[in-house]
């Protein structure tokens, strides 16, 4: 005889939980690809009654569903950590803009000395270390907090954007004290511009899918 699988449809975990639970990049790609083609989060509930049909075929164990309703629940629980960490997408575009617009200044003023341009530098550099170190506090929240990743895009996303506020800092005190030499802060800057290149892009490869640019 045979036996009566029941599937249900579970609502597939968004790319924010499955970053949170330390998912691998191949388990999250099947996921969603799963998700896209309907068959996703489906889990095959055995009827009751063994191998046999019996009445009990295709109603799900007493069990089975409280362990549902839990994990339904506790999807809608509110949690501060997790709503901090669903605001780094919107935070990061402040170290990214403030941070390339001070390399560009500072491109600018090596260019031409005379531009006046020092206090508009200072001023970007300052702003965009306090965004970085902000955006990397909401980025551990939102990844889960842990030194290695399964995911290996999250593991390289998570140490540069770490690195980056290290640098913002760093920055900052270089900028404060800049008299007459700023090579190793433009070294600094520079540095920080390149790095931000690449986290942009594991970044959006995580909320937007592998391969979001086409390339
Ligand atoms: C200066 C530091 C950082 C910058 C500039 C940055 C930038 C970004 C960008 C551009 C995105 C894509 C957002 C979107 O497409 O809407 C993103 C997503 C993400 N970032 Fe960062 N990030 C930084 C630090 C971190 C750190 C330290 C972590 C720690 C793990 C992290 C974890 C995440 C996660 C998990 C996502 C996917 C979206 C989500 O699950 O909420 N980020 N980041």
């Amino acid at each position: 005889m045979l036996m009566l699988i029941v599937t249900m449809s579970l609502p597939a975990a968004s790319a924010h939980e499955a970053h949170r639970k330390d998912m691998s990049d191949a388990e999250i790609a099947e996921m969603k690809q799963a998700a896209e083609t309907g068959h996703d989060g489906g889990i095959e509930v055995p009827a009751a009654g063994g191998n046999g049909s019996s009445a009990t075929d295709g109603v799900m164990s007493t069990d089975s569903h409280n362990e549902m309703m839990d994990e339904h629940l506790e999807g809608l629980a509110f949690s501060p950590t997790d709503f901090l960490g669903r605001l780094h997408p919107a935070l990061v575009h402040f170290p990214i803009a403030l941070f390339l617009a001070a390399g560009l200044a500072e491109l600018i003023l090596f260019a031409r000395p005379a531009s006046g341009l020092e206090p508009t530098v200072r001023f970007l550099i300052y702003t965009g270390a306090g965004g970085g170190v902000i955006a990397t506090v909401l980025g551990w929240l939102a990844g889960g907090i842990r030194m290695f990743d399964r995911s290996e895009t999250l593991g390289l996303h998570r140490w540069t954007g770490t690195s980056i506020a290290v640098a913002g800092v760093v920055a900052a005190i270089l900028v404060h004290r800049a008299k007459s030499d700023r090579s190793l802060l433009r070294i600094v800057i520079a540095g920080i511009a390149a790095a931000l290149l690449f986290q942009g892009y594991w970044g959006a490869e995580m909320s937007m899918g592998p391969n979001h640019m086409g390339m």
